[in-house]
């Protein structure tokens, strides 16, 4: 057997029907808003890959550090056998904690970017000779299914991408990862924690105008694939601290009275000048509140570990 497969659970145009419906349903309601999963185009995933290594943008340096110290920890906790990693991209970070996990026969990376998969794959096989790899391309967020693996499982969702969903979706794809998970499998979970203002803001708001970059790149995505057209200069890049919600909002500002037409929706959009549409929420977390989302879904949190500075931290739960 290949010790690489590769499944695709998303039908060939899942990804537009899903995008055409966001996009419908996101511009046309007050006030408007987009999915941040639609930022992931080949360039929008370049672009967050220049953010991970942004002086301002820490998560992912903080992430790391804490999976360098911990790996062995987290190998000799979870002896997994299968690594499932939910949003893998590049697989960059995920290399540390393959190089501690000793009893590893699977890899199983998720992601919705097909070519993000297999060039990490290819990569991976070849630092590690005997590793069987199942990437799947799937959309974490709609439920998951997997192929039968060897357990115990760890089930690993790093980089706080768990802050951009909306409390209600997060307690709906915690409850679904609880369901993959059998006595004696994990999870290890990513979140970025509550931290001063303008260190938060400085990271989604970055000098070199990387991160704008990205947020306007969600309206080349429309336009490439639903033949809109929307010019990004005309919009400004926002990054702001909700107080209350405790997390980092993305949006788009008009800088002008806009008309965008989108012909694939037969769709026309009116924006006033300053209109702003909410492109990503980017919640920033407690100990507590980490543990308390954790056991309405079913797990108990085992493990907690924080960089150094207190940045970020990894959780590591199980089934209850
Ligand atoms: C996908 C969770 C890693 O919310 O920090 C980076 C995406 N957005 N800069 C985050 C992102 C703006 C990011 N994660």
């Amino acid at each position: 057997m290949s010790p690489f497969e590769l499944t695709r659970t998303l039908p060939e145009d899942a990804t537009g029907a899903a995008l055409r419906a966001d996009v419908l349903q996101g511009l046309t309601r007050t006030p408007k808003t987009l999915p941040p999963k639609w930022f992931y185009d080949s360039r929008g995933s370049e672009l967050f890959e220049e953010i991970t290594r942004l002086p301002e943008y820490y998560p992912t340096r903080a992430e790391r550090e804490i999976l360098l110290a911990r790996g062995s920890e987290i190998a000799a906790r979870t002896r997994a056998r299968t690594l499932v990693e939910l949003g893998s991209g590049s697989s960059d970070k995920t290399r540390h904690l393959l190089d501690e996990l000793t009893a590893l026969q699977l890899y199983v990376p998720v992601d919705v970017s097909g070519s993000a998969l297999t060039g990490a794959a290819r990569s991976l096989l070849a630092e590690r000779p005997g590793l069987r790899v199942h990437a799947l391309i799937a959309d974490f967020t709609a439920g998951l299914a997997l192929p039968a693996t060897p357990g115990p499982r760890l089930v690993a969702f790093l980089g706080g991408t768990i802050g951009n969903l909306l409390p209600a979706e997060r307690a709906v794809f915690l409850a679904s990862v609880r369901a993959l998970l059998a006595p004696g499998d994990a999870l290890l979970l990513g979140t970025d924690l509550v931290k001063d203002e303008s260190v938060l803001v400085r990271a989604y708001d970055d000098a070199a105008g990387v991160t704008a970059a990205f947020n306007k790149n969600v309206l080349s995505v429309i336009d490439r694939e639903l033949g809109a057209d929307f010019d990004p200069r005309d919009f400004g890049h926002v990054a702001l601290w909700d107080a209350e919600n405790e997390w980092i909002e993305m949006r788009l500002r008009a800088r002008r009275a806009l008309t965008v037409k989108i012909p694939e929706l037969d769709l026309v959009v009116h924006f006033q000048a300053g209109e702003e549409v909410r492109t990503e929420v980017s919640a920033k977390f407690r100990q507590d509140g980490v543990r308390t989302e954790l056991s309405a879904a079913g797990m108990e949190l085992t493990r907690w570990w924080t960089d150094e500075a207190g940045r970020f931290a990894l959780s590591l739960a199980t089934a209850v």
